[in-house]
């Protein structure tokens, strides 16, 4: 009998608790390991609600740190009793401008988190992995559409973590051919869930554009600051490839089951695109038209670090694994809006409903 159990590592957060409705729908047994550093409790009490959860046992939750010392037994030990065929890794720091103010935290708790992973999924004989890559691994170097061959060169110690963790679980692959890998280059993920339970709650101010955008239309601030239009495209704003996050969940699940068919061991890389380049004006008009708010903003000098253009060729993920995007940039938008609108104030207002 197929086993149906599989950790995820990071299952709270954003990309997370949408990948666990998704394997929840597809009969699969969770449990997720999560520190809640950057993520809410809330999160999966939305996906047993979401999912219609009647067995609890279905989605198990182990509280601790992957790259903690002081937790890595319990983590190992917890992975061993569990048995799971394999894991979906998303556990980890993501904010880019961090990443450059602190480059020993990340790479030390990247690349830490992957290694007891890793020691756990081997002493529990479940040798698989679907690691959350990232488009970020390409740097600035390639014409889009890019695909697979591209070249790497990551501008940030937050893209080195995601490239050096591809390097390790490859060089794991080799070391032992029982291990199977599926590095996924994630693109630019917005929008929610349609039900607007879970979604996107980043800690302070947003870095990235749709959250932004987000809490502008809401009111929560005032216009946004769009990073340069001298770039090199029609309008001179940026272009990327914004994927829904339930096609960016199921591309974890397609990875999975090519993964555990005979065969398929080794390391493999797919992009998850749509193909589709938009740049930041027509974000900001879609977003509008969605929510019927206005977006103020402003043109402000060019970020740091930020490209012009850069969008995928996802054609492998879609030969391979029998994967495509489906929604579009008004489902996007129209989805993000509701899980912001419902929840201004993200996961927050659980906590302040309680206090009354
Ligand atoms: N942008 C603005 N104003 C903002 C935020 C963003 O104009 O307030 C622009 C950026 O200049 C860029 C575009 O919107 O042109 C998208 O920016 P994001 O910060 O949303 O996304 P990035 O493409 O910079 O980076 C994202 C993730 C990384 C990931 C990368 C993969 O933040 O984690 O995609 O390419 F690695």
């Amino acid at each position: 009998m197929k086993n149906n159990r599989v950790i995820v590592a990071g299952g709270a957060g954003y990309i997370g608790s949408h990948v666990c409705v998704d394997l929840i729908n597809n009969g699969y047994d969770l449990l997720v390991i999560d520190d809640f550093s950057n993520s809410s409790p809330e999160s999966l009490n939305r996906v047993r609600e979401i999912t219609q959860l009647t067995d609890q046992s279905r989605l198990g939750l182990l509280q601790a740190d992957l790259a903690s010392p002081a937790d890595y037994q319990k983590i190992v030990d917890t992975i061993k009793l569990y048995k799971p065929a394999g894991a979906i890794h998303l556990a980890g720091l993501k904010a880019v401008g961090e990443s450059v103010a602190e480059p020993g935290r990340y790479y030390r708790i990247n690349i830490n988190a992957t290694h007891t992973l890793i020691d756990g999924l081997d002493q529990a004989d479940g040798r698989m992995i679907v690691f959350s890559s990232s488009a970020t691994v390409y740097g600035d170097h390639n014409k889009s559409p890019v695909d697979e061959t591209g070249r790497t060169g990551p501008t940030n110690p937050y893209g080195q973590t995601k490239f050096f963790i591809e390097q390790i679980l490859t060089d794991t692959a080799i070391s032992n051919p029982h291990w199977k890998i599926c590095n996924l280059r994630y693109f630019n993920p917005v929008g929610a869930d349609v039900s607007g339970l879970i979604g996107e709650d980043p800690n302070g101010i947003p870095n990235n554009l749709f959250p932004y955008i987000a809490q502008v239309a809401i009111g929560r601030r005032e216009k946004l600051s769009v990073y340069g239009d001298d770039y090199p495209t029609p309008d001179g704003t940026g272009i990327r490839d914004y994927i829904h996050v339930c096609d960016l969940a199921n591309g974890h699940v397609k990875a999975l089951n090519f993964l555990e068919q005979d065969g398929n061991n080794g390391s493999h890389i797919f992009n998850l695109g749509t193909g589709v380049g938009v740049s930041v004006l027509d974000a900001v008009k879609a977003f509008e038209k969605a929510s019927g708010k206005k977006v103020p903003y402003e043109i402000i000098q060019r970020r740091e670090g930020d490209i012009a253009e850069i969008y995928a060729d996802a054609s492998q993920a879609n030969k391979i694994l029998g994967w495509q995007a489906t929604r579009t940039m008004d489902d996007m938008c129209r989805d993000h809006w509701h899980w912001q609108s419902q929840n201004p104030n993200g996961y927050g207002d659980i906590k302040d409903d309680n206090k009354l």
